[in-house]
């Protein structure tokens, strides 16, 4: 399983030959600016809530490749009705896809379309695939409802948002890590604004100093598991 972050809060895995995008925001990110979106390839586009940090770049990416749509009804009905692929999921459910199982699990957050229709209930993913599981907790707060996933599954990576302001920030996460028991954690969801900017080596040296380990990757750098 290969693990790319492209800024914000879009992560790309490839299982196999299968490209999987989750939560599109690549062209509205100066930073990611070296990123083409017109490049990216993508079987499936996986969206944790409606916010336009996460759907931005769905409808450009999806009409090129035809990549199925996977979210909560809500998100997924909403691109179905524009013609788009889409596989419909709600909380707590589980799917299994020719790469592997999705579960989509609770987050604490909210999830509006940007013109301020309901985009329903925001969550995040539990993938596994190839014999390694993750987690991608979406934005969402710390919540208890974290400790239900290790009762199911193994993690062997977690990506959780460590921004703060909208999200969790990194002494939230670090909790997080323990309810979800997985001390291999790749952030994001931070310096994108403003509001979510962070101290890199801080944030490194407390997930170190309680015997984690927190990467943060450059924009296009990856990960192998
Ligand atoms: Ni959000
Ligand atoms: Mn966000």
């Amino acid at each position: 399983m290969k693990i790319t972050f492209y800024g914000h809060a879009c992560i790309g895995i490839e299982v196999n030959d299968t490209h999987i995008l989750v939560d599109p925001f690549i062209s509205g990110n100066p930073k990611a600016s070296h990123i083409d979106i017109h490049s990216l390839k993508a079987d499936f586009i996986l969206l944790t809530h409606a916010h336009q940090d996460h759907i931005l770049d769905v409808e450009a990416i999806a009409k090129r490749t035809e990549a199925v749509i996977v979210s909560n009804y809500e998100i997924a009905s909403h691109y179905g009705n524009k013609g788009f692929n889409f596989h419909p999921m709600n909380h707590g459910g589980s799917w299994d896809f020719e790469f592997g199982t999705v579960k989509y699990v609770i987050a604490h957050h909210t999830s509006s379309f940007p013109d301020g229709s309901y985009g329903g209930q925001p969550g995040g993913f539990v993938i596994e695939g190839e014999h390694k599981n993750i987690y991608i907790a979406g934005d969402t707060a710390l919540t208890m409802d974290m400790k239900l996933i290790p009762m199911r599954t193994k993690l062997d990576l977690a990506i959780l948002p460590i921004g703060s302001n909208f999200t969790m920030d990194v002494e939230d996460a670090i909790i997080a890590s323990d309810f979800i028991q997985c001390d291999k954690i790749l952030g994001y969801h931070f310096d994108t604004f403003g509001y979510i900017e962070i101290n890199h080596d801080e944030a490194k040296r407390k997930f170190f100093d309680k015997g984690k380990d927190l990467m943060l990757l450059e924009i296009g750098a990856f990960v192998e598991l």
